[in-house]
């Protein structure tokens, strides 16, 4: 058996009364698709933080390819190779898309010995033209991210991301914010590139057709624990996750591309 590339034991996280996360046990092995579904407040986000060092769990363990990941801070889990998609109005929304995908890419790089060092490289310019065509969004490597249309601001988000060479990404809502007719597309481009880079994926999804058409593995979080693991079609037959996910809000026949 190969190494997990992801895997927590008896993860928990409380705030104050809430309990968040109660002894998450979850594996997640290189190559896998994973969806995380689960209504709001359910525990998904926090999950994210935790595993990518945004937040520290109260209690449990988190390994990345073997290697303990408690207590590191955000940065060296990136450098370690699991990325989560950056949210593009909290980096630079003045700095041009180029520009930011470069400082994002130094800053994986690790310590510089100098910090006035060149950071526009030839080499580094082409690796983040190249992931911006990638994504068909090369048009805007010049814009300020400020300026770009937010469907585009979604695939240059899954773009940065990619830009540290992960092993491991981990998504949060990619199609939130993103139009019925124009989620597939999107989608379609950010499974091509994570396959073409071999990327194993977690991201979180409230449409159940889009959970079901990419997925090889869906978790069904309630109330801070997994109450399904599986296959979508095993994991949407069953009668707690029909019960208390899809029933509350999202995947039903009518209400399947709100949420
Ligand atoms: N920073 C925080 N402070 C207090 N409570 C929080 C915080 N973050 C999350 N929670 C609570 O933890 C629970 C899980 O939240 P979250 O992980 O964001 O759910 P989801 O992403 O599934 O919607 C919710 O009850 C939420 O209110
Ligand atoms: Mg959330």
């Amino acid at each position: 058996m190969s190494t997990p590339i992801l895997q927590t034991k008896s993860l928990c996280r409380s705030f104050g009364a809430v309990t968040a996360a109660r002894d998450l046990d979850v594996t997640i092995n290189p190559g896998e698709i994973v969806g995380v579904i689960g209504s709001n407040g359910a525990g998904k986000t926090t999950f994210i933080n935790m595993v990518t060092g945004y937040l520290p769990p109260s209690s449990g363990q988190i390994l990345f390819e073997g290697r303990s990941i408690l207590g590191k801070p955000p940065r060296a889990i990136i450098r370690m190779g699991m990325a989560r998609s950056f949210q593009v109005a909290q980096l630079f929304p003045e700095l041009t898309v180029l520009e930011n995908m470069l400082i994002a890419l130094v800053a994986a790089e690790g310590p510089r010995p100098s910090f006035f060092l060149p950071m526009a490289s030839a080499k580094r310019m082409r690796q983040a033209k190249e992931l911006l065509a990638e994504f068909g969004v090369e048009r805007f490597g010049d814009s300020v991210v400020s300026a770009v249309p937010q469907g585009a601001r979604k695939l240059i988000d899954i773009a940065m991301a990619l830009i540290s060479t992960p092993r491991m990404l981990l998504l949060d809502e990619p199609t939130s914010g993103v139009s019925v007719e124009e989620k597939f597309g999107l989608m379609d481009t950010v499974m091509r590139a994570v396959r073409h880079h071999g990327v194993t994926v977690l991201f979180v999804e409230h449409d159940m057709e889009i959970v079901e058409r990419y997925v090889s593995r869906v978790l069904a979080f309630y109330s801070g624990e997994i109450i399904s693991d599986g296959t979508p079609a095993q994991v949407f037959a069953d009668e707690k996750v029909r019960e208390l996910v899809i029933g509350h809000g999202h995947g039903t026949e009518k209400k399947r591309n709100m949420a």
